[in-house]
């Protein structure tokens, strides 16, 4: 197929697609549910698209290595094979509530002094220390502190900010003159230390745990695979794990909070079924994994807020691996393609006032239940955690976690926008990932 066959694609307003031209290549950028569908059920041709290159000695590639995210095809087939069962889990409501409890404590002295709460500080610091003990099993205690291991990731993540090393890989790998480059692989290998320390001490240890931490069982389940995971995948896995899961959650839950605190009544309502569902009386107490469940309307609010948010406002690219016919359209081999999430969850052919907040959308008040149950991504309109055999293998995790935090918040506090934000709507930075700025709330105990 001709690479002009593109400029002939259907123009009928349901095809929802826009062609682009992407620095010398045709990129398709699709917001229509079918479409979408085809894409992301057909991962064997629509393989991931690698721009920046992620090998070995490039900055991308010394962050993240080959990994479960960027890799396509058999590679890909391979992580996720181990990944799976790493993933199936009843997650223990615990760790998240003892991380709650530890955060209510601290932010009870901060509203003793009457300060507003800037949510955008604290929910990455608690996310990241959940991800700690689950993944790790450390505690990095970063909402207490910033703690060495804290200072040590931050210093790393920043490099993904650093759009000349990340984009210029000759620089990153021959300038060793430069103290950015001299920086740079010294952030990288100072963080490598710490978790290739970690690796080493649960690889010698005896006994492995079934039940233990994410890197427990990556290890026992790379041990059963035919080849297994070197300790540099070891290494990759848990960083794109990390990656994949520690912004994403803590923006919804940013967005969630804010949302809360600027509709009084989705709040009241919301805390009134949490109150129905537990049974302690003790406000501080950890929901238990049943009881989340059954936070039906919290859901909602969850599954609403994440459709006006979706941390990942479009998917990563993709790349077609041979000529294909997606819909109407020819699609020739090696055109780009991307779903706009943002676009889709706010057209309004697929949602009534798009633009509005109404979590009664998702819920069926009469039955007390969620229209369509979360996990249930088969219709393509909502589609924050992606959709088809790609899709998030942490959504389980980021749901339960983002249940119990924000369940355990509103038993404790009413929550109210600080008088800047009653002014103005969420303040968000431009990165891939939504990232909002400044959030400042008024927590008011209760
Ligand atoms: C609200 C929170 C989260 C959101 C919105 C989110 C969103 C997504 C999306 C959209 C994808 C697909 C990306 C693509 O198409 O290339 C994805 C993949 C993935 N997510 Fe999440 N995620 C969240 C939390 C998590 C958590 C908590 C973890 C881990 C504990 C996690 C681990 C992963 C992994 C490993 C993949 C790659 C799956 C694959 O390619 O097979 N995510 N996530």
């Amino acid at each position: 197929m001709k690479e002009a066959a593109m400029l002939k694609y259907p123009n009928s307003p349901e095809d929802h697609v826009v062609l682009i031209n992407f620095f010398g290549k045709w990129l398709l950028a699709i917001e229509n549910p079918k479409l979408c569908k085809i894409v992301l059920s057909n991962s064997e041709v629509f393989y991931k698209y690698a721009y920046a290159g992620l090998q070995e000695g490039t900055l991308s590639g010394d962050l993240m290595g080959a990994n479960i995210l960027s890799e396509s095809g058999p590679n890909w087939k391979r992580h996720r094979k181990i990944f799976n069962p790493v993933f199936v889990k009843n997650w223990d409501t615990m760790t998240f509530g003892l991380k709650t409890k530890q955060l209510l404590n601290q932010w009870d002295s901060l509203i003793e002094n009457k300060k507003s709460i800037n949510v955008t500080e604290w929910m990455p610091r608690i996310t990241l220390d959940i991800f700690g003990l689950e993944v790790l099993g450390i505690d990095l205690n970063a909402i207490k502190e910033n703690t060495d291991m804290y200072i040590k990731y931050q210093r790393m993540m920043e490099l993904f900010n650093d759009f000349i090393l990340l984009h210029l890989p000759f620089v990153y790998k021959h300038f060793n003159f430069l103290s950015r480059v001299k920086n740079a692989k010294e952030a990288i290998n100072d963080f490598n230390k710490i978790i290739y320390d970690i690796i080493e001490d649960k690889k010698s240890r005896k006994e492995k745990v079934a039940d233990g931490d994410l890197l427990d069982r990556f290890i026992m389940a790379s041990e059963s695979e035919v080849g297994g995971l070197s300790i540099k995948e070891l290494r990759d896995s848990v960083l794109i794990t990390l990656i994949a899961g520690h912004d994403t959650t803590s923006t919804s839950l940013i967005c969630t909070l804010y949302n809360l605190a600027k509709y009084p009544d989705v709040q009241d309502k919301a805390r009134r079924e949490i109150e129905l569902v537990m049974k302690s009386n003790d406000k501080r107490a950890i929901p238990s994994y049943d009881e989340q469940k059954e936070f039906y309307y919290l859901s909602a609010i969850l599954k609403e807020t994440m459709r006006l948010y979706p941390s990942l406002s479009s998917l990563p690219l993709r790349i077609a691996t041979k000529d294909f016919k997606l819909g109407n359209i020819d699609l020739p081999k090696g055109t780009l393609v991307t779903i706009s999430v943002m676009a889709m969850h706010h057209n309004k052919s697929h949602y009534e006032n798009p633009d509005q907040f109404i979590p009664e959308r998702f819920y069926d008040e009469e039955q007390n239940k969620l229209k369509c149950p979360m996990e249930n991504l088969n219709d393509y309109k909502w589609l924050p955690f992606s959709g088809g055999g790609r899709s998030c293998i942490g959504m389980q995790f980021a749901i339960i976690e983002q249940r119990i935090l924000t369940a355990m918040i509103l038993r404790n506090y009413r929550i109210e926008l600080s008088d800047e934000l009653k002014q103005s709507e969420i303040p968000f930075a431009k990165n891939p990932i939504l990232h909002p700025l400044d959030v400042n709330l008024r927590f008011i105990k209760i």
